[in-house]
Parts: C-alpha cells; structure tokens; sequence
C-alpha cells in the first residue's frame, strides 16, 4: 500500500519506519525540519528488508504529497496541530484516514474530549467525505519496534481498532497485522469513546509505572 504519514515524531515516524520495513511505500510529511524528514526516509530501510514479496520504500514529502495518491493515510499529530496539518494536505476525501491523535488539552494532561463524543469522531465530522478509523493511539510509541521484532510468535498483543467503514476498517487490521499486532476490531467509529480513555491508561502504564513504557496488552478469552 502507499501510506502517507501526516506527523513524523514518535507514533508517524516509528509506525512509517515499521509500514516501510513491511514492504509498504511511506511518505513521511509534517514535521519542524525537511532534514528529520529525510533522515527518517533513509533510516526507515536501512535494516535488511525482511522476506517479502516486495521491499517497501520511504520518502520525505509535504503533507499534500503524502496524501495525493494515498491509499491510507496516518494521522499522528498533537490535536492542537490536526486542523494545520489538514489544511496543509488538501482534499481527502475518500481517503483512508487512521488516526492515533488523542484529543488532548494544551498541556497534555486531559482529554479535551470525551463520554458524548471523541477525538476520533469529531475528525470524522470534520472531514465527512474521508474514512476514519481509530488505531494505534492505545500503545506507547516505544512499544513498536519490540512488537514489531516478536511479530512471529504464537502470542500477539492485541491492538483495538474502531471506525464506520468496513473496507477501511480491513485496510487497518492489515497494517495491525503487518507491525505484529492481533488487530481487534471493537466495532463503530463511536467506540473511540472508549478507546480514547483506555489509552490514557496505557500511557499511565508506560510512563508512570515502574517497568518502562514498552508495555502493549493482549485480550484472551475463557471458558466454553
Ligand atoms: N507518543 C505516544 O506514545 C502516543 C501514544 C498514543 C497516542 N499518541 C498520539 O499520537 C499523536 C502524535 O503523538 P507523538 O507523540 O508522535 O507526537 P510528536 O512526537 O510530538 O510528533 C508530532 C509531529 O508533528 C510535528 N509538528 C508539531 N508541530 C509542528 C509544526 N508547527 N509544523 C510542522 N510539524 C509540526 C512534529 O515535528 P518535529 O518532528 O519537528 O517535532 C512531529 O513530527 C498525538 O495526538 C498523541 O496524542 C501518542
């Protein structure tokens, strides 16, 4: 697939890293400096390419390149910078949308939205004509590259996922699958109501705990 990354820091840099070394073809776009752009295109291939059909590639762009014939699209912004960020990518509709931006206050210590809506939700509204989904944002950035190295054992953590549209939806759970998650499909867009939330509780986890942040979780089912 071609995936444009809106939002190259930690989630969009690593999580492109990790398309490209799947054999996708990434764009990185919207950060401070072209050079961390660049730098991050060239790193992202540097590890051999792993057995697949095709190696992926990476290069750096502007938000509106990362876009223009994206087949998915990562939104991995502050939610203070979500409406620079599309404004500066242009017209998406019909566009893909995954989003792990949760819908913070200024200062980082709140949800800013929430219970009747959600961050995830309000983009929709947003951008009516694109394809939101909500992925990746339950996971600390630094758990990435650890799931992505285990993604051939038996045992996968497990990634939530909610959105609207169902072949936005398979589109996700391929990318799930390809950094080495068990995608979890927790039903429509509105879910991110609870998603949201429960991502505060992993970067608790991850950041106020005291073995580190690279923490994911892993949904097991009993009895019958
Ligand atoms: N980090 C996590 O573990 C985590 C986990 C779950 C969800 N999330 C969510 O994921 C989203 C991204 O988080 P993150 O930690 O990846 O953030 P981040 O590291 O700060 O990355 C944000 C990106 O936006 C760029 N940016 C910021 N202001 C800009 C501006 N004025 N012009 C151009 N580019 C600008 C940054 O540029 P620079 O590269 O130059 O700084 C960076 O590339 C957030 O909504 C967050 O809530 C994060």
């Amino acid at each position: 697939m071609r995936i444009g990354i809106l939002g190259s820091g930690l989630m969009g840099g690593k999580l492109g890293t990790l398309f490209a070394r799947a054999g996708h073809d990434v764009v990185f776009s919207y950060a401070r400096s072209e050079q961390k752009l660049k730098r991050l295109a060239r790193g992202a291939l540097r590890l051999a390419p792993l057995a697949q059909d095709r190696p992926g590639s990476a290069r750096a762009g502007t938000p509106a390149d990362a876009v223009r014939d994206a087949d998915a699209i990562l939104l991995a912004v502050h939610w203070s910078r979500v409406d620079d960020v599309l404004k500066q990518a242009g017209d998406v509709a019909g566009k893909v949308i995954i989003t792990c931006a949760l819908p913070m206050n200024a200062d980082d210590t709140a949800l800013a939205i929430g219970q009747t809506s959600s961050g995830a939700e309000t983009l929709a509204k947003k951008l009516r004509r694109a394809k939101v989904v909500s992925a990746f944002g339950t996971v600390p950035s630094e758990v990435f590259f650890g799931v992505f190295g285990a993604r051939r054992r038996k045992n996968r953590p497990s990634l939530a996922y909610c959105g609207d549209d169902a072949a936005a939806k398979k589109v996700t759970a391929t990318l799930i699958r390809d950094v080495g998650f068990e995608p979890v499909d927790a039903g429509p867009l509105r879910i991110a109501r609870y998603l949201e939330p429960f991502a505060l509780l992993m970067a608790q986890l991850a950041y106020e705990g005291d073995d580190g942040p690279e923490v994911a979780y892993r949904f097991e089912r009993f009895g019958r």
